[in-house]
């Protein structure tokens, strides 16, 4: 017996998350009954339907990555009706992001349908990290370098210790590289924010051994077996 929304994700309906919240909004049924979050199934005999579809056997597993335009979100859908990156592809399978990147943010956005996968690179207990350039307002000092390092304090905790490489620093704008494991909502900007700097753009170069290498905006890619073995392996499977 495993937890339904596990066997969901190893299916390819979603990230283990995006799967919780269908079984709470009842989207969900097993052997006629709505499933209840934390429930066990056995995939081998329980029938479980998905907005009224059978949870297929499991679809190939892909991996896309892609360069997000700005003007653009991470979630498939969206109350005010906004461009999603999902509009940017076209793709037999059904995948989605993972993780987040803000409405006005740039830069790699991995999509693929397996669920555990997605699941280890958003959970920060694996520690994956993600790299962002980005422009701040300001002439950022070497003080305010040192507390991005050590971790400032935010209003839902203080950030774990971050990579922080000051690439360029002018009275009106400055250019960061930052590393963090994290990956809370909105993190980079509130860290930013936190040491008086607002984030101007923000890029996300890579996750853990994950780059675009050459993607223009808009563009993606299927990733090479390679680049999913590395990013199987660091984030231990
Ligand atoms: N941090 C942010 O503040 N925004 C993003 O889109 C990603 C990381």
């Amino acid at each position: 017996m495993e937890r339904l929304q596990k066997v969901m994700a190893q299916a390819g309906i979603g990230s283990r998350r995006a799967c919780e919240e269908m079984i709470q909004s009842k989207r969900v049924l097993v052997n006629g009954q709505p499933a209840v979050l934390g429930q066990k199934v056995d995939p081998a005999s329980d029938t479980i339907l998905v907005d009224g579809k059978p949870l297929g056997r499991l679809e190939p597993k892909r991996y896309f990555v892609l360069n997000k335009p700005r003007g653009y979100v991470t979630t498939s859908r969206d109350q005010f009706a906004r461009r999603s990156v999902l509009d940017l592809v076209s793709l037999p399978e059904r995948v989605y992001p993972v993780g987040r990147l803000d409405y006005d943010s740039e830069g790699l956005v991995l999509l693929t349908n397996d669920g555990e996968l997605a699941y280890r690179i958003m959970h920060p207990r694996f520690k994956l990290p993600k790299t962002y350039r980005v422009r701040v307002k300001g002439q950022v000092s070497e003080d305010a370098v040192e507390r991005l390092r050590s971790g400032v304090m935010l209003d839902d905790g203080p950030t774990q210790p971050a990579r922080v490489e000051l690439l360029k620093a002018a009275s009106d704008a400055s250019l960061l590289r930052i590393t963090i494991t994290e990956g809370r909502n909105r993190q980079v900007k509130r860290m930013c924010a936190a040491v008086g700097h607002e984030v101007i753009r923000l890029i996300r170069e890579s996750i853990g051994p994950l780059r675009l290498r050459g993607l223009a905006a808009g563009e993606y890619r299927e990733l090479r077996s390679y680049e999913v073995k590395r990013l199987y392996r660091a984030v231990g499977l």
